[in-house]
C-alpha cells in the first residue's frame, strides 16, 4: 500500500471515529457467527434475534461462518442499509486448506517445504473464499507443535520454528496477495496466539507449560514472521500461559505484539474465549472478563457476548478508557478500508466470478500439483515403488481406499462431502494392471460428521478373511491404513497413535499370505507404525490430500510423478516418546560416556526416532559432498556462504530438499543440538550434480535471551548438511 493510501485511510478512520457512539464502536469489537438462514424471514426470538436486531442497531462488526454470496450479500445489506452509519461488516470463515476445492492439510503442505506450492495453494483458496463473499480466513494457523497427540498438528507447519516461519510468510502472502483491495485476496490471520500448540499432554484445550526461552526461541518466532509478512489478523488461544489465560494476557498481546513488534493490525479472541477466562477461573464474571481482555489487547470479541454486553458499562464506570476502546475500533476499521469494503461493500458479491472462480478446473490442477509436491515416501525396499503400469495383478485393501470423504481431511466446512478423488479411483484411471478391490476392515462405523463423535471399528474382523484371500495370489498389494479425516483436527486429541480399530490385525494378516505389500498411509499426525516399518517393504505417507487425493497417490504410486516430501514433524517409536523433536538440547549426560547406566535414555527403547525430522526418500538417490565455507573465521556482520555438492545418483530425475542445521556449541542459554537455518529444494536429472550455496547471517546465528532480546553471542558453531536432521556432512566456523 502507497503512503498515500495509508494516510487517507488514516484521516478516514478518524473522521469516521469521531462520528461514532461508543456503542457503535464497541459494535465493531463485536463478533457473531452465522445463524438464521440469512436470505429468509428475520428470527423473531431466542438468540437469532438479539443477533438480527443488534446488527441492524450497528452493534456488530463482523459475522463469521455466513458463506455465499447469496448470504453475505443479505446479511452485508442490513449492515451497510439498516444501521446509523451503515459501516460494513468484515465477513470472516476458516478457510484452512482450501474453501471448497481442497489442498493437502497443512501439515501434509508443510512436507513439501515448497514455499512457491504453498503460496499459490493459499492464493487458490483465498480466490474461492473470496468469490464466496468472504474477506476474511482464520488463517494460517502457524502454531508449533511437538506433540502428534495433539489433533490439531494436521492445521499447522509441524515441529519446527525456522520452517514453519518461512511457511507462515507463505501462507499470508499467499491469502493477502499484494494488494488487499483486489477481489481474489482476503485478510489472513495467524493463530493461536500463543502456545495452544504445546497443549500439556496432548489434551485438547489444556493448560501449557513453555519456559521463555522456548516461547522466544520456538512458539514466537512463526508469529513474529506472520506480522513482519504484514498480517492482518491475529486470533488468541485457548490455553493460558504463566497462569493468565492468552486472551487476557497483556504480556503476549501488548507488551510483545502490539508494543514489542509493533503489529498493528486487530486481534481477535478465539470462539466464547473471553467468557471461558470464567471457568479458567480467571475472571469471575463476563463483566470482568470484558476488562481484562480489552485491557490485554483484544480487539473483537468472537461469540462470548462480552464486549457487546459489558464494554460500554465498563467504560461509563470508568473501569476501561474509552481510548482502549478506539484504538480497537481504529484497527478493525483500518483492515476493513485496506479490503475496500467502504469503497463498495459488495465487492466480494459476484453471482458470476463465484460461479467461474469455485471448482474451476485451474484450482483443481492446482491443488493435485499440491497434494503430489506433498507425499512423503518413507520406505522403498528393492525398489518396489514405482508399480509397473501393466501385467500384474494387484489387490487394494482398506476401507480407506475406497473413501472419498475422509481424505478431504479436517477442517472443510465449505466443501461437499464426499467430493473427494478416492485413492482406488485415483488407482483404476491406470488400466494397464488388473485389480481387485477389498475392504478388508473399515476405519469407522456410524456417522462422520463434523459436529459428530467418531465410532471407530474395533471389533468387526469379518472382511478380513476375503482380503486375505485376494491377497495370496496377487503380484503386488497396496493397503491403504491409516487415520479417518475427523480424528485429527480440533478436540481430536488420541492417547494411542497405533493404526486405529482393526487395520493392524488386517496388515498383519495379508503380510502373512503376500509380503510384496505397499502401505500407502492416510493420516493428519504422525503415527507409532513400528511393525509396519519393519516389516512392510514400501511405506508411503500420503496424509489427507484433499479433493485429489487418488489421482496424486495414483501417480506418485506409478512413477508419473517422483515424490519429493520430507517429515515436517518426528515420527515417534512409541507413545512414551512424545516429544520426541529434532531441536531437543544437549542435556548434561548426552552419551554413555561411563559405561554405567546414568546417562540420558530410555532403559526400554531407543532415544532416536523412528523417522526423523526432514526425512524422506525419492525414487531416485542422492550424494551430497564437498561442504565447504568461504571462510572459518567470520565477524558479525558476515554474510557465511556454505557450499556442497549434490549429485542425483540413482536413475530417474527428482527434487531433493536439501537441509542447513547449525549448533551453536556454547551460548548463555543453551542451544540446541541442531537447528534448521536453511534449505533449497534442488531438482536434478540422474546424473546430474549441483553446486549447492546456502547463506547464513547474524538473523540465524543469533537467538532470543530470556527477556525476549535478540543477541547473537561469538564463539564456536558447527554446521551440517544433508538430506534430513540426520545429516551426513559437517564443519565447524567460529564467529568473532
Ligand atoms: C477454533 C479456531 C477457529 C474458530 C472459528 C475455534 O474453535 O479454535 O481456530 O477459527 O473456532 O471457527
Amino acid at each position: 500500500m502507497s503512503k498515500d493510501t495509508k494516510k487517507t485511510i488514516e484521516e478516514k478512520v478518524d473522521s469516521l471515529l469521531n462520528i461514532m457512539t461508543l456503542e457503535e464502536k464497541i459494535g465493531q469489537m463485536n463478533q457473531y457467527n452465522g445463524f438464521w438462514d440469512v436470505t429468509g424471514p428475520s428470527p423473531k426470538s431466542g438468540n437469532e434475534a438479539k443477533k438480527y436486531e443488534d446488527i441492524k442497531k450497528g452493534l456488530v462488526g463482523s459475522m463469521l461462518t455466513v458463506r455465499g454470496v447469496d448470504q453475505v450479500r443479505s446479511v452485508q445489506k442490513i449492515a451497510v442499509e439498516d444501521t446509523r452509519l451503515g459501516i460494513p461488516l468484515i465477513i470472516g470463515f476458516d478457510v484452512i486448506h482450501g474453501y471448497k476445492t481442497l489442498s493437502p492439510i497443512p501439515l501434509a503442505e508443510a512436507a513439501s517445504w515448497d514455499l512457491e506450492a504453498i503460496e499459490k495453494s493459499a492464493s487458490v483458496a483465498a480466490s474461492e473464499a473470496a468469490a464466496s463473499g468472504i474477506n476474511w480466513t482464520f488463517g494460517p494457523n502457524v502454531d508449533v507443535s511437538r506433540d502428534p497427540r495433539w489433533g490439531r498438528v494436521m492445521e499447522g507447519a509441524g515441529e519446527d520454528p525456522f520452517l514453519g516461519s518461512k511457511i507462515t510468510t507463505a501462507r499470508v502472502k499467499g491469502f493477502q496477495g499484494d494488494d488487499l483491495s483486489q477481489v481474489n485476496t482476503i485478510a489472513a490471520c495467524a493463530k493461536h496466539f500463543a502456545g495452544y500448540g504445546f497443549s500439556e499432554a496432548g489434551k485438547e484445550y489444556n493448560t501449557v507449560s513453555i519456559d521463555r526461552s522456548t516461547l522466544y526461541n520456538v512458539v514466537l518466532p512463526p508469529f513474529k514472521a506472520a506480522v513482519d509478512a504484514d498480517v492482518k489478523t491475529l486470533m488468541n488461544s485457548f490455553n493460558e500461559l504463566d497462569g493468565i489465560p492468552a486472551t487476557g494476557n497483556k504480556f503476549l498481546q501488548r507488551d510483545i505484539l502490539k508494543d514489542k513488534w509493533g503489529f498493528n493490525g486487530f486481534v481477535i479472541s478465539d470462539w466464547a474465549s473471553i467468557k471461558e477466562m470464567i471457568s479458567w477461573g480467571h475472571a469471575k464474571d463476563l463483566n470482568q472478563a470484558a476488562e481484562l481482555a480489552v485491557e490485554a489487547g483484544c480487539d473483537m470479541d468472537m461469540e462470548s457476548y462480552a464486549y457487546v454486553d459489558e464494554l460500554a458499562k465498563l467504560v461509563k464506570k470508568g473501569k476501561v478508557d474509552e481510548k482502549l476502546i478506539d484504538d480497537a475500533a481504529r484497527r478493525i476499521l483500518t483492515v476493513k478500508y485496506e479490503l475496500g469494503l467502504f469503497d463498495d461493500p459488495y465487492k466480494y458479491c459476484n453471482e458470476a466470478l463465484e460461479k467461474a472462480v469455485i471448482g474451476s478446473d485451474e484450482n483443481r490442477a492446482a491443488v493435485l500439483d499440491m497434494a503430489k509436491k506433498s507425499i512423503v515416501l518413507l520406505k522403498n525396499e528393492n525398489q518396489l515403488l514405482p508399480l509397473p503400469k501393466e501385467g500384474k495383478k494387484i489387490t487394494v485393501i482398506g476401507g480407506l481406499a475406497n473413501d472419498d470423504n475422509s481424505i478431504l481431511g479436517s477442517w472443510r466446512i465449505a466443501s461437499d462431502d464426499h467430493s473427494g478423488v478416492s485413492i482406488l479411483e485415483g488407482l483404476q484411471k491406470y488400466t494397464g494392471n488388473q485389480l481387485t478391490f477389498k475392504k478388508g476392515a473399515d476405519v469407522t462405523v456410524g456417522k462422520t460428521a463434523f459436529t459428530e463423535e467418531l465410532t471407530i471399528n474395533t471389533t468387526d474382523t469379518s472382511e478380513i478373511k476375503d482380503a486375505v484371500l485376494a491377497a495370496k495370489d496377487a503380484d503386488i498389494v497396496v493397503m491403504v491404513l491409516g487415520e479417518h479425516g475427523f480424528q485429527t483436527g480440533e478436540a481430536r486429541s488420541r492417547t494411542e497413535l497405533d493404526l486405529p480399530g482393526v487395520q493392524q490385525e488386517l496388515l498383519e494378516a495379508v503380510y502373512e499370505v503376500n509380503k510384496n505389500i505397499v502401505l500407502v498411509l492416510t493420516n493428519g499426525r504422525p503415527l507409532t507404525i513400528n511393525w509396519a516399518s519393519e516389516n512392510i517393504p514400501a511405506i508411503v505417507e500420503a496424509w489427507q490430500l484433499g479433493t485429489e487425493t487418488g489421482n496424486a497417490v495414483a501417480q506418485v504410486l506409478y512413477g508419473d510423478y517422483n515424490p519429493s516430501g520430507k517429515l515436517p514433524m518426528t515420527f515417534p517409536r512409541n507413545i512414551g516418546q512424545i516429544p520426541i523433536y529434532y531441536n531437543h538440547k544437549q542435556t548434561g549426560r548426552p552419551v554413555n560416556a561411563d559405561n554405567n547406566v546414568f546417562w540420558s535414555h530410555y532403559s526400554d527403547v531407543a532415544s532416536t526416532p523412528l523417522y526423523p525430522f526432514g526425512y524422506g526418500l525419492s525414487y531416485t538417490t542422492f550424494e551430497y559432498s564437498n561442504l565447504n565455507v568461504s571462510k572459518t573465521n567470520f565477524n558479525v556482520e558476515d554474510t557465511i556462504e556454505v557450499t556442497f555438492n549434490l549429485k542425483n545418483t540413482g536413475n530417474y530425475a527428482g527434487k531433493e530438499v536439501a537441509q542447513l542445521y547449525i549448533r551453536d556449541l556454547f551460548a548463555s542459554v543453551t542451544r540446541p543440538v541442531k537447528e534448521l537455518k536453511g534449505f533449497e529444494l534442488v531438482s536434478l536429472n540422474a546424473g546430474e550434480t549441483k553446486k549447492i550455496t546456502l547463506k547464513l547471517t547474524k538473523e540465524e546465528l543469533g537467538f532470543y535471551d530470556n527477556n525476549g532480546d535478540f543477541v547473537i553471542e561469538p564463539g564456536d558453531f558447527k554446521l551440517f548438511v544433508g538430506g534430513s536432521s540426520e545429516t551426513s556432512l559437517e564443519t565447524e566456523i567460529t564467529l568473532n
